[in-house]
């Protein structure tokens, strides 16, 4: 890929601490955290410090490793207790995104299926943590290489949040073809939606492609419709957090919004994910649970003064469930998921 990535998440060398890019303070300011407890673990996942559905699965892996080397004193017994405690801790941070409660089962399993002395197994939880990492770059590389297969040169393409590398890393899995586009020549425009109101499109989507040398324009939400109007979109990428078992998907508030405008314009709408983030236990998007989030990032977090008043009632869902009639197509690192979903997901994932 053009462009030098932002380290997004890094272990520290001793494994005693997770290093991650301060995201809010993005695009203006690059800074970084150095976590080693879970409290500040929590808060950077609940105040979106790190951020987009693989991230948080990764982030979570390299967060376990690290509170595990702290408790290498521990016999076998307190040391899983412990560890399942805080796990479950993380887990109560965000409610949508699967990838964090799936990578979190993960090193709980890790642990139960080692019954060794702690010293050992937390370095073996650091490895665990690492593979979990690899495994999702070259998830995203596949996602790559099949999502290219739908664009066409000259193709303009919408995306809603960021789901590029700072959300997942490597390629990202939205941003995957628009990487692998650009690395075969191919000549292609992004229109990134600002995606109110934690503005995820304006302040990461944007910056990240520009840096990458990738063609984007940025658009209000509200202007979709009309740049689908004026011909400039031809398909539609966006990310997921958690998809049903029948195709529906939650991703960030608007995105069912966007899916039904391209539905109406005849423009064709994928979601890009990794396995990490199906859900064959939630079988309808109806079972999806939606995170609330604070009102007053509607109301005045992104401005000198409050622009509605503090005592007017406000509504802040994070997150919207696209119906996968909506859907033209799922890109996974197996494949391009096509309808029936229930069906094809199932037997793309030998379920
Ligand atoms: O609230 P966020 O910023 O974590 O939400 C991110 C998204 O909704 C992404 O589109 C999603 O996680 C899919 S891919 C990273």
């Amino acid at each position: 890929m053009n462009g030098k990535q932002l380290d997004v998440i890094r272990l520290a060398d001793d494994a005693m601490s997770v290093v991650i890019l301060d995201q809010t303070k993005l695009p203006n300011h690059e800074e970084y955290l150095t976590l080693s407890e879970e409290k500040p673990m929590w808060d950077a996942i609940k105040l979106l410090q790190v951020r987009g559905a693989p991230a948080i699965g990764v982030f979570a892996g390299y967060a376990m490793a690290v509170l595990a080397k702290q408790e290498t004193d521990l016999s076998y017994e307190a040391f899983k207790e412990a560890f399942d405690r805080q796990a479950d801790y993380l887990n109560t941070s965000r409610p949508t995104a699967v990838n964090l409660s799936w990578a979190l089962k993960r090193m709980k399993k890790f642990v139960e299926d080692h019954p060794e002395d702690p010293k050992t197994l937390a370095d073996r939880l650091v490895q665990e943590a690492k593979t979990i990492d690899e495994e999702n770059l070259a998830m995203n590389r596949k996602i790559a290489e099949y999502g290219v297969t739908l664009l066409h040169d000259g193709d303009g393409i919408l995306t809603h949040c960021n789901a590029g590398y700072l959300a997942c890393l490597g390629y990202g899995t939205a941003t995957a073809p628009m990487y692998m586009a650009q690395e075969k020549g191919m000549h292609i425009h992004v229109y990134s939606d600002e995606t109110r109101p934690l503005l995820q499109g304006a302040r990461l989507t944007s910056f990240e492609l520009y840096k990458a040398g990738v063609p984007v324009t940025s658009i209000c939400d509200n202007m979709a419709s009309l740049v689908m109007k004026q011909g400039k979109v031809q398909c539609v990428m966006v990310g997921c957090d958690r998809i049903a078992a029948n195709g529906d998907f939650a991703n960030k508030i608007g995105t069912s919004g966007v899916a039904i405008l391209a539905k109406y314009y005849g423009i064709p709408f994928y979601t890009l994910g990794p396995s990490s983030t199906i859900d064959f236990n939630t079988p309808t998007g109806a079972d999806i649970h939606i995170e609330m989030r604070d009102p007053e990032e509607i109301g005045s977090m992104w401005y000198k003064e409050p622009m509605i008043l503090k005592e007017i009632d406000k509504f802040n869902p994070s997150f919207d469930v696209t119906d996968h009639s909506l859907l033209s197509g799922i890109v996974t690192e197996r494949g391009i998921v096509y309808p029936p979903f229930d069906v094809n997901l199932k037997k793309l994932f030998n379920r």
